[in-house]
């Protein structure tokens, strides 16, 4: 830490009656300290992300103490990733991520890629793969993600090893990819049609629209899961249950000509 900074800290230490401090300590110290490129890109990753604006912080991945601003104390319990007791270690994550999100970590377990993370094969797919360690973004098919499947499913991959014939595994993918963006165009429509029902003024209709919007959230559930555990046929079940379910809400809605 630069002596510049070191006097900054100092000062926003001893300005901790203003409230800042209170709200983090371990972002609020890590933010003021010269970091290394890597972590400066986790920390923005993180801002940037669903987990920050949820309050979902450090402590919640790492551990450590976050009633103390002194660094001994509030990394009590801190591991560093690489070791092998730390929730952020690369074998660990899954369960780390699966405290908050169960059904995906359950769902992933499913999956005949679990097997091969439990053997220890490092290039599985596994939570960070797709989200990230920390930002919990969304790769799609196409982009890096691709090529991290084609390690064991593309044409130049080690079938001896994967049992997977390339042919049938490039077609895996391009089956998920449609998936993919199928689930992320009915997002879209869930969040359109779920605007409409806001607007309706009759209660009745308002009441019936509700419990379809339900039924779709449950088809929106349905679908992550299957994805999760890699069964593409159950995916595409529930993606088609959720698409005619939002089409009959939709000509619910016009029929009743009250939005
Ligand atoms: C007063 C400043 C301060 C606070 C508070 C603080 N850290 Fe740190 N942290 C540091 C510094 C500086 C490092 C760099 C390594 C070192 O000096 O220990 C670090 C390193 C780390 C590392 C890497 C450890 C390793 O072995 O590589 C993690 C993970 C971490 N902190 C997480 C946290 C979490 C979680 C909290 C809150 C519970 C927290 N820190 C609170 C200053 C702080
Ligand atoms: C959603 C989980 C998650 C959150 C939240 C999170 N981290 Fe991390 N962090 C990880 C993972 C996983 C790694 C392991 C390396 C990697 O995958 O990037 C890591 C690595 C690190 C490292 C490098 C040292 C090591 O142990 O590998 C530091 C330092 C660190 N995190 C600090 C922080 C700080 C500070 C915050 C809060 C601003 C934070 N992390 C929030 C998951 C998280
Ligand atoms: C302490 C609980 C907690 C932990 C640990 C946690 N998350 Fe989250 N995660 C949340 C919350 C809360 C949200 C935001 C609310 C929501 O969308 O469900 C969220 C959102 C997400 C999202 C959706 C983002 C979006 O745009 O909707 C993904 C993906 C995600 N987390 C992945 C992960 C991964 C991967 C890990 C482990 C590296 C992890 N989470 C660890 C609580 C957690
Ligand atoms: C093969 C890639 C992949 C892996 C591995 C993966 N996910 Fe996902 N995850 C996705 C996709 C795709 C979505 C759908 C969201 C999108 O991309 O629009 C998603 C969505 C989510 C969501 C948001 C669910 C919602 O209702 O919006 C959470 C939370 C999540 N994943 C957590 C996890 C956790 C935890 C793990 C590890 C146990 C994990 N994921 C492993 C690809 C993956
Ligand atoms: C480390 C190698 C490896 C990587 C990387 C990998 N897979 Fe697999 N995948 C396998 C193996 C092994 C199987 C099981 C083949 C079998 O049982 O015949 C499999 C099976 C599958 C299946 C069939 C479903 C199932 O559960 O049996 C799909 C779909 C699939 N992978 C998609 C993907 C996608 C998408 C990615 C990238 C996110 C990916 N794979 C990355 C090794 C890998």
């Amino acid at each position: 830490m630069g002596p510049v900074r070191s006097v900054l800290l100092l000062l926003a230490m001893a300005a901790c009656a203003c409230g800042v401090w209170a709200q983090d300590p371990c972002v609020e110290c890590h933010a003021a300290q010269e970091l290394e490129e890597t972590e400066e890109f986790h920390l923005r990753q993180w801002r940037n992300s669903a987990h920050a604006a949820a309050g979902v912080s450090c402590a919640n991945c790492h551990g450590g103490n976050t009633s103390t601003f002194v660094k001994l104390r509030a990394h009590k319990g801190v591991l560093n990733s690489a070791h092998r007791d730390s929730p952020t270690n690369h074998w660990n994550l899954p369960q780390t991520c699966g405290r908050c999100h169960d059904a995906e970590y359950r769902a992933l377990q499913q999956s005949a890629h679990f097997a091969l993370l439990e053997r220890r094969v490092h290039a599985a797919p596994t939570c960070r793969t797709c989200h990230g360690s920390v930002a919990a973004q969304s790769l799609g098919v196409e982009g890096g993600l691709q090529a991290r499947c084609n390690r064991c499913h593309g044409p130049g991959a080690d079938h001896e090893v994967v049992g997977f014939p390339g042919e049938e595994g490039q077609e895996a993918l391009a089956r998920g990819g449609r998936n993919l963006a199928r689930l992320r165009s009915l997002g879209r429509q869930r969040s359109e049609v779920s605007r409409g029902v806001l607007r309706l003024r009759n209660p009745a209709q308002r009441h019936e629209a509700a419990d379809a919007l339900y039924a779709i959230n449950a088809h929106w559930d349905e679908a992550i899961e299957a994805g999760h555990a890699f069964h593409w046929g159950d995916w595409e079940s529930a993606l088609d249950a959720m698409e005619s379910a939002i089409g009959e809400l939709r000509s619910a809605m016009e029929a009743g000509g009250d939005h």
